[in-house]
């Protein structure tokens, strides 16, 4: 029989390609969303289920009709900026949600997890690339809430016979290489997407935030990880589970920094088309360079990005916005 998995926010971003992912390896998705922030054309590869996280019973109705053997939570808030100006979104969703799944899971004895984290958790850390023994001290109310539900998580795992990785994703950017799956929110705050339509004309120009940091070109450092690399991590996690693996937190990045000018340069190179800029101030929270370690990820899961170069993330999401992809 085909075992199953249940995927909070399986209609979203990370989700929706990982469902995919899933269905390929011979794993049957079933996606629970409440379609917020969810696209419903991403959903085609298992049953679909609407609810919201923080409806307990939904969740269980939904987990004794289709018994799942794990669990993989993407359902969250994920926008710093609005953590910021609306923390109590951030902390009834991403704490009280990963709080009423927890429970659920719980309640119907569904005892493997796979959690989604983020490198937000690790705020400034002191020294570079970011491994997963550096303090997780976060600057942000996005942040914090990761952090607290990634501790929830080992305290219930350790109280109740719970088993679970934690995945601390870098920055997720592509789309997926078959061009089933779009990058795409609304609104679109992410570099690489906005970069791209302003090359597409879309938007009149990119605003670089801050172009006078100690990096290796005045602009922030950041490690650009693949969705479809994120996707196939998520599998071989729950393998690891789900042959007995221990518990685990893990980086999921590419390994290495690029600035904002290389991922420009890659968008015209794979392109041709310009991206008009202007230089604004700083953004607010913004660290000069983050990336990670991830070579925890390759020793635990075999897990190793095949995506994650800034032409192949531009050639894959370069479609979505009407742009050509010439090399
Ligand atoms: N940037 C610009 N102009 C833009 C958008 C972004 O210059 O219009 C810059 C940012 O200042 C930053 C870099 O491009 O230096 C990347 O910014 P993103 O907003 O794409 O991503 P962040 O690194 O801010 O955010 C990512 C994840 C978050 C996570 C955070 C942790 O998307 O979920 O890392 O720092 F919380």
């Amino acid at each position: 029989v085909t075992p199953r998995v249940l995927v909070t926010g399986g209609a979203g971003y990370v989700g929706s390609h990982t469902a995919k992912m899933l269905r390929l390896e011979g794993v049957e998705p079933i996606v629970y969303d409440n379609l917020t922030t969810g696209n419903l054309s991403s959903v085609r590869w298992g049953p679909f289920v609407q609810g919201d996280i923080l409806d307990t019973p939904r969740l269980i109705q939904a987990i004794e009709h289709h018994k799942p053997v794990a669990v993989m939570h993407f359902a969250a808030s994920t926008y710093v900026g609005e953590s910021v100006s609306d923390p109590a979104k951030y902390y009834r969703n991403n704490v009280g949600g990963t709080q009423s799944l927890l429970d659920a899971c719980r309640q119907t004895r569904l005892d493997k997890i796979i959690f989604s984290s983020s490198c937000a958790t690790y705020g400034v850390p002191a020294k570079l690339p970011v491994d997963e023994a550096t303090p997780q001290v976060p600057v942000n109310p996005y942040g914090r809430t990761k952090l607290i539900a990634e501790q929830m998580l080992a305290d219930y795992a350790t109280a109740f016979g719970m088993r679970y990785v934690a995945l601390r994703y870098f920055n997720a950017c592509g789309a997926d290489p078959e061009g089933d799956l779009g990058e795409w929110s609304e609104p679109e705050t992410h570099l690489i997407p906005r970069a791209l339509l302003a090359a597409a004309g879309k938007i009149p120009r990119l605003k670089i935030f801050g172009d006078d940091y100690q990096t290796i070109d005045g602009t922030c450092v950041r490690d650009y990880v693949h969705v479809a690399d994120l996707a196939r991590a998520h599998v071989l996690a729950y393998r690891h589970i789900e042959k007995g693996g221990h518990s685990v937190a893990l980086n999921l990045g590419a390994g290495h920094g690029s600035s904002i000018r290389e991922v420009l340069r890659a968008i015209n190179q794979v392109t041709g088309q310009e991206v008009p800029i202007a230089i604004g101030h700083r953004r607010q929270g913004d660290p000069p360079a983050l990336y990670a370690d991830v070579r925890r990820a390759e020793q635990v899961l075999g897990f190793l990005p095949e995506y994650s170069d800034l032409a192949t993330i531009v050639r894959t999401a370069a479609p979505f916005f009407g742009l050509e992809v010439r090399s």
